[in-house]
């Protein structure tokens, strides 16, 4: 059967580490090409630490550099979490490889007019997809879905309301979202209880390769850094449910809804206002998981990591 072909624009990022080993050794996946925004660290630190985990993992796929702000509203980071170089915990080989000479909206362009129907895996904030929509509509037929990670039905992760990737871009999600494709959009309300306890780096890390050593080392990290934060004892690990659920849509449970993005700058900025009971009687402009079954969530990561063994 033809391999769904995939593109992830990412913020790198430990979850968007993860994303991109399972989105590599997916039976079913091509990844074809990462695109890179500012998010969890700076442009600069988000660009270098992709190219690593390309080089790392083997992969021979463009990787371009994409918005380094946002559309509007000022740029922040999340040094707290992610660390310092954006993907603390592990020490890469020296680079050997370079970013695409096209930037990230360009590449984007490029591989979507070049396939008939590409899926677009955004696990960062939604710039380069919205300048991307802005600047070149005629891709949207090439466009099968959007599967993103980002906002919430419930409360958020960086202010009582709205979730980091929307909110470190509100007006792009907007664009996004009121595209008229198909966006699922994977929330806080699944990706929170898909939790990196002890025990799950413990049964990763028996695996013994070199991706599940990558892993547990930029996991434990990870972990130490939210429970210095949030003081949870495991951290939840947000970007792969995008790819878990391209491997195995069983894993979640979506429901279609309307989803309206609070740009009004307001304490609700960036808030991803789900009507997941029809109030408003509005367009259900997209998919949002509702539901995840942890226990296969980590059966697909487990069987992603130990791909690489062979
Ligand atoms: O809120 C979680 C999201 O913000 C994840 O994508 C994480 O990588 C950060 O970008
Ligand atoms: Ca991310």
């Amino acid at each position: 059967m033809d391999k769904r072909k995939i593109i992830i624009d990412c913020d790198p990022g430990h979850d968007d580490a993860v994303a991109i080993m399972m989105a590599a050794s997916a039976p079913n996946l091509e990844l074809i090409g990462i695109t890179v925004e500012a998010g969890n660290q700076t442009l600069e630190k988000t660009g270098r630490n992709a190219l690593n985990m390309v080089q790392y993992l083997n992969l021979d796929i463009p990787v371009a550099l994409g918005a380094n702000h946002p559309l509007k509203r000022e740029p922040q980071t999340c040094a707290e979490i992610h660390g310092e170089s954006g993907l603390d915990g592990f020490t890469f080989p020296p680079l050997k490889i370079s970013f695409d000479k096209r930037d990230a909206v360009t590449l984007l362009k490029d591989l979507l007019l070049a396939n008939d129907k590409v899926t677009l895996v955004p696990t960062g904030p939604l710039t380069n997809i919205a300048l991307l929509l802005q600047k070149h509509p005629e891709v949207k037929s090439h466009i099968e879905e959007i599967v993103l990670m980002g906002g919430s039905i419930g409360y958020g992760n960086v202010s009582p309301a709205a979730e980091f990737n929307i909110l470190c871009d509100p007006e792009a999600a907007e664009v996004v979202f009121e595209s008229g494709l198909t966006v699922k959009m994977m929330g806080l309300d699944v990706t929170r209880r898909v939790l990196l306890y002890p025990e799950i780096l413990e049964r990763m890390n028996k695996i013994g390769n070199k991706v599940s050593d990558l892993f547990y080392a930029l996991m434990k990290t990870f972990n130490a850094n939210q429970k210095k934060i949030f003081g949870h004892e495991g951290a939840p690990l947000h970007d792969p449910a995008t790819i878990v659920y391209l491997i195995n849509p069983n894993v979640i449970t979506l429901k279609k809804m309307n989803v309206e993005i609070d740009v009004s700058g307001g304490p609700s900025y960036g808030r991803t206002n789900c009507d997941q009971f029809d109030y408003l009687h509005r367009p259900h402009n997209a998919y949002v998981a509702i539901d995840i079954d942890v226990d296969e969530y980590w059966n697909v990561i487990e069987k992603g990591l130990k791909a690489f063994s062979n």
